[in-house]
């Protein structure tokens, strides 16, 4: 297949590993036969996006080669550049009886047959490396170095199948795969589409880099991440309902496409954006955002590691073009947004908050500044935080 009008996924093909009904019959006749192996909600998302091709050119969770290359230098054993390993690690206990070369059934943690796995290796890997390599620090209180201490000690390998997957409850709408953004992309003539990637309710400082990028581009693609967060990230059901919200009041309709990421979030920050954007060049997106602290956690990494770390790969490599953008705020002087690229301003002029401050002030009843945060949007997050109706009225 030729995209002539959409940039090449990852690799030159997107990836389709969705069982036909004709594999999905075989599968099902076998499935009471077959070991089978439970995913969390994070490897089932991973099964889902390797399966629609979000993952190109991964057909299926990653061998130690691969693994091995992608951990130590950030390509794949082919020589393309990849940045977090894509694994399914069990336990010991669980990957003993398995055998390579046999089928594994993939069940979801509702227990349903969800897909295939055709078991080519397992393997044992050194966590401390991955936890110094990959998050660039061994601390367990980062959470994606928290996954990687609590998971089993094996990976299991090779290319799967996916036989099923739940409609999106919430957001069945928004649930576009990697050939229907394509296509979208390319009925409405897109040449230059920017993805953004987030997991935060959408604030001024997000709308800000969103809308300068999009000066410059044909389309904006905004692709909220909706897999597993950590625990005090606002949940992806409020963030989608902030965004249906700006949608209608604040962007115009025919630059702007809202999607779901189904990934799960890893906080690796600098290697987490690579990863990023590869995912979004899969989605046939030709330029990707990358602000502050891209995917970071705590103060685990640098304000524009995220940024830097696009430096690492030879011109041209990724496929895909990073947009970058400096720490942005409201900026009182020149009454608007802005970064210290465009005003003049002193530190006390500037209006920013970090998530944690506003999640703090919804908490005690407070409503982020509109300098922050739109006032529908604030409304809104106050709405689903619980704040008590005399803070926003009843007017909404
Ligand atoms: S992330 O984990 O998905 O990166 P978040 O949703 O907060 O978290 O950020 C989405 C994108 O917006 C990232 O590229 C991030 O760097 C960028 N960003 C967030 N806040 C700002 C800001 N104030 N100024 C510039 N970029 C920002």
């Amino acid at each position: 297949m030729t995209y002539p009008d959409v940039i090449a996924p990852h690799g030159g093909q997107l990836i389709n590993r969705i069982a036909n009904p004709a594999q999905q019959a075989e599968f099902l006749s076998k499935a009471d036969h077959l070991p089978r192996v439970q995913l969390d909600d994070r490897a089932a998302s991973d099964l889902v996006l390797i399966a629609i091709g979000g993952f190109s050119p991964l057909a299926g969770f990653m061998e130690q080669a691969d693994y091995d290359r992608v951990v130590n230098e950030m390509h794949l054993e082919n020589g393309l550049p990849w940045a977090i390993p894509v694994t399914l690690p069990v336990s010991e206990d669980v990957a003993a009886p398995l055998k390579e070369g046999n089928l594994v059934r993939l069940d979801d943690a509702q227990g349903r047959f969800m897909g295939v796995l055709e078991l080519t290796q397992k393997y044992t890997y050194d966590k401390l490396h991955e936890a110094l390599h990959v998050y660039r620090t061994n601390e367990e209180k980062h959470p994606g170095v928290a996954v990687v201490y609590q998971q089993g000690s094996v990976y299991l390998a090779g290319p799967i199948w996916l036989l099923q997957r739940d409609t999106h409850p919430y957001f069945p709408t928004y649930q576009i795969d990697p050939i229907e953004s394509r296509t979208l992309f390319r009925e409405k003539g897109w040449k230059t589409i920017v993805a953004f990637q987030t997991r935060n309710p959408i604030h001024r400082a997000h709308e800000y880099i969103q809308k300068c990028a999009l000066e410059t581009v044909d389309g904006l693609f905004l692709h909220p991440l909706v897999g597993v967060t950590k625990d005090d990230d606002i949940s992806a059901d409020i963030r989608m309902r902030c965004y249906e919200i700006m949608l209608e009041h604040y962007f115009p309709k025919d630059r702007v496409i809202l999607a779901i990421n189904p990934a799960a979030m890893r906080y690796a920050g600098p290697r987490e954006a690579v990863f990023h954007a590869i995912l979004r060049k899969n989605y046939g997106c030709t330029h990707f955002i990358v602000g502050r602290d891209h995917a970071g956690v705590g103060d685990y990494y640098g304000t524009y590691d995220a940024q830097y770390i696009f430096d690492e790969f030879a011109p041209g490599a990724l496929g895909i073009t990073p947009m970058k953008f400096e720490h942005a705020f409201y900026c009182k002087r020149t009454q608007g947004m802005a970064t210290t690229k465009t005003s003049p301003s002193l530190p006390e002029e500037r209006v920013h908050l970090s998530g944690t401050k506003v999640r703090e002030m919804l908490r005690r009843g407070e409503l982020p500044p509109p300098e922050f945060s739109r006032p529908e949007v604030a409304r809104e997050l106050a709405r689903a935080m619980k704040v008590p109706t005399e803070v926003w009225g009843d007017g909404i």
